[in-house]
């Protein structure tokens, strides 16, 4: 493993857009970051704000239209020797051997809807199989043994049984745990979790969270889990990344960011929480006004069109940059400095 302090990897200044006839989507416009060994990276927002976008970059999966425009993604691994090694992905091209090799190698993902992950035409078996292939010279006898391995290792009740069964006849929380076998086979050192609960029910929701946190104390992984549920990150990040229309508005350890946010956007999405002493059909707070159309990004701090606390003059026509506030926490905000 790397030394504790040093990132297994680091996001710096990211810029994604995709480039459309309509215009340009910023969807990805300066996030930075860093992801530990054996901690949980939350990255958090509404609908649109770029997570997806930023795990997709990671991963050098951004669709045709769109590109990374500036910035770098540091990879840290420890090679054979012993030697830390250190990959710029960016500087990757996204088909060549080498990057291959680290998406769905060191870096994995599992997201929302497994079951358009899964062909319906081949066992969820046969599937591991063919990924723990990929990624090793094990037998075909040797790599069912070790998806059988892998399948128990997530709590599918009689793996033996259930590795040769098809998707389709698998209930949603078992299918999220078959991706998630799936996504271990090539021992990652870095699990990208997008919203990988949110077509549960609360309890599956539950057991998933749970899941993924006892992988991660058995395996030292990083995870980085992306929701738009504060909820979900109280529960689960060590870590949490705000982000705001494809930019970092806050950052900090969750227990700071919980107990004291600086960002009225952070402030917003927290008072949008459901209130386990709230009564029932209580209704929920939301941040009032609408995001802004991707298109039509306004001028100045990005937030300031839903702001309740907008200086005129100049949230409007200036735009905040993230600048430290405490220890490890840093807000882009004129309230906090010019
Ligand atoms: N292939 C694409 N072509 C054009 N625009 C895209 C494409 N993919 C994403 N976008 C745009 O990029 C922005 C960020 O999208 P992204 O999917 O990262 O959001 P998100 O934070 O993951 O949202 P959600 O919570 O709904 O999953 C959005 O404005 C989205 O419309
Ligand atoms: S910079 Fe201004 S508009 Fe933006 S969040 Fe801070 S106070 Fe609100
Ligand atoms: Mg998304």
């Amino acid at each position: 493993m790397l030394a504790e302090q040093q990132p297994i990897l680091s996001v710096r200044d990211l810029r994604t857009y995709y480039h459309q006839d309509e215009g340009i989507v910023r969807a990805v416009d300066g996030a930075s970051f860093d992801v530990y060994a054996g901690r949980t990276l939350g990255i958090v927002g509404e609908s649109g704000c770029g997570k997806s976008v930023t795990a997709r970059s990671i991963l050098r999966i951004v669709e045709q239209n769109g590109r990374i425009e500036s910035g770098s993604i540091h990879l840290r691994r420890r090679t054979s020797s012993g030697q830390v090694d250190e990959v710029e992905l960016t500087a990757l091209p996204a088909n060549s051997r080498e990057m291959r090799s680290i998406r769905g190698g060191e870096i994995a993902l599992i997201f929302q809807e497994p079951m358009t992950s899964f062909s319906p035409y081949h066992t969820v078996g046969n599937q591991i199989i063919e990924a723990i292939r990929l990624h090793s010279d094990l037998s075909k006898r040797a790599a069912r043994e070790r998806a059988i391995d892998l399948l128990r290792m997530v709590g599918i009740p009689k793996p033996e049984r259930r590795i040769d069964e098809y998707s389709f006849q698998l209930s949603g929380g078992l299918r999220q745990r078959v991706m998630i076998a799936m996504a271990l086979s090539s021992d990652p050192k870095i699990l990208i979790a997008d919203e990988p609960t949110t077509a549960l029910d609360v309890t599956t929701q539950a057991q998933i969270l749970e899941l993924l946190q006892r992988l991660q104390d058995e395996k030292g992984l990083a995870i980085i889990l992306i929701t738009h549920d504060m909820g979900v990150i109280a529960e689960m990040a060590d870590d949490v990344v705000v982000m705001y229309l494809g930019r970092v508005v806050e950052r900090g350890p969750v227990d700071t960011i919980f107990h004291a946010p600086k960002h009225p956007y952070t402030q917003a999405l927290l008072r949008s929480i459901p209130s386990i002493l709230a009564r029932p059909r209580t209704k929920l707070a939301t941040i009032s006004g609408s995001i802004p159309h991707p298109y039509n990004r306004p001028v100045g701090c990005p937030f300031h069109t839903r702001c309740s606390e907008i200086i005129r003059g100049t949230c409007d026509s200036r735009e905040p940059q993230l600048q430290p506030v405490g220890p490890d926490h840093q807000v882009s905000c004129f309230l906090y400095h010019s």
